[in-house]
């Protein structure tokens, strides 16, 4: 029989790595079960400006603090052992906002990438940008690019950051490079399928997200990977952004694993039966 440290060794980092003795952080961290980790968490980092305005600060002030807390998660993530975190950066409503607004944070993604590329290497976790990343400024574009390309070798974590993203426009995309395949013949009604989809959407290659967690306390969706959680356990935590702690992340997990996930049917894959034409079909 393994023990409990053995297994956790195997799958995630040494306890101690993840939080210290004694502490809160490690003992919720104890209570999760390491064979039931998510294996891709998606989160919505909501708050920054309310955290701002609470202090009197510019709202930019509440999306400088929350790098603090980006990089406080993906590291848990990594330490973990989740195989994708998606953290969602920029929408494509989030042009609406200021100017300056808008600067600030393509500004702070720079920065981030900058000062996070070496760490992100050393630890073994791949960067990928998701959304219309065509549609921003070359500076941006350049450094995402040099985090792509600084850790295309690595196999840990995947952190994939929706920027410019919108659910909605993905899955548009999706279907025009459908019809433009059907057009030319390389695509037929019976070759789509719920595998053609997933590959033809940003996160192709990723497990879709068991656990979505929106910051905040707002309980919308706001147009996150709307096909992908389809079946995503979804926490709302009331915490803002830029407060959002590794103590949090893990009492997310944990809800998570007291949650009984049935995928429409009654016992974890017990399908016995599937309608005729719609191979594992689910409601
Ligand atoms: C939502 O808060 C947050 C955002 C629109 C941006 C999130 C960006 C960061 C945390 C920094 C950059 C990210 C990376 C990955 C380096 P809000 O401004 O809508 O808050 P509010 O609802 O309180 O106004």
């Amino acid at each position: 029989m393994v023990d409990f440290e053995t297994l956790v060794f195997t799958v995630m980092q040494p306890l101690d790595e993840i939080a210290e003795s004694g502490t809160r952080e490690r003992e919720i961290l104890d209570r999760i079960d390491p064979e039931r980790m998510p294996r891709h968490v998606a989160i919505i980092m909501d708050g920054n400006g309310r955290w701002a305005q609470a202090r009197s600060l510019p709202r930019v002030e509440g999306h400088r603090a929350g790098i603090r807390a980006v990089r406080e998660t993906v590291e848990t993530a990594a330490r973990l052992g989740f195989e994708v975190i998606t953290l969602y950066a920029f929408s494509t409503e989030n042009w609406k906002r200021p100017r300056h607004e808008v600067l600030t944070l393509m500004g702070l993604l720079k920065e981030y990438i900058k000062r996070e590329l070496e760490t992100l290497r050393a630890n073994n976790l791949r960067f990928r940008p998701i959304g219309r990343i065509d549609q921003l400024d070359p500076s941006v574009r350049q450094a995402l690019q040099r985090a792509v390309d600084g850790t295309a070798e690595c196999t840990g974590t995947l952190v994939q950051i929706a920027l410019n993203y919108s659910g909605r426009q993905e899955l548009t995309e999706m279907i025009r490079a459908g019809v433009r395949d059907a057009v030319s013949g390389s695509l037929t009604p019976e070759n789509v399928d719920e595998a053609w989809i997933n590959e033809h959407l940003a996160t192709a290659g990723c497990p879709d997200p068991d656990l979505l967690i929106r910051t905040s306390g707002e309980q919308r969706i706001s147009n996150f990977l709307l096909w992908q959680v389809a079946y995503a356990e979804i926490y709302f935590c009331p915490v803002l952004w830029p407060d959002f702690s590794k103590a949090d992340l893990l009492m997310a997990v944990l809800e998570f694993q007291h949650r009984e996930r049935r995928f429409g049917g009654l016992v974890p894959d017990g399908s016995v039966f599937t309608p005729a034409g719609e191979p594992g079909a689910t409601s």
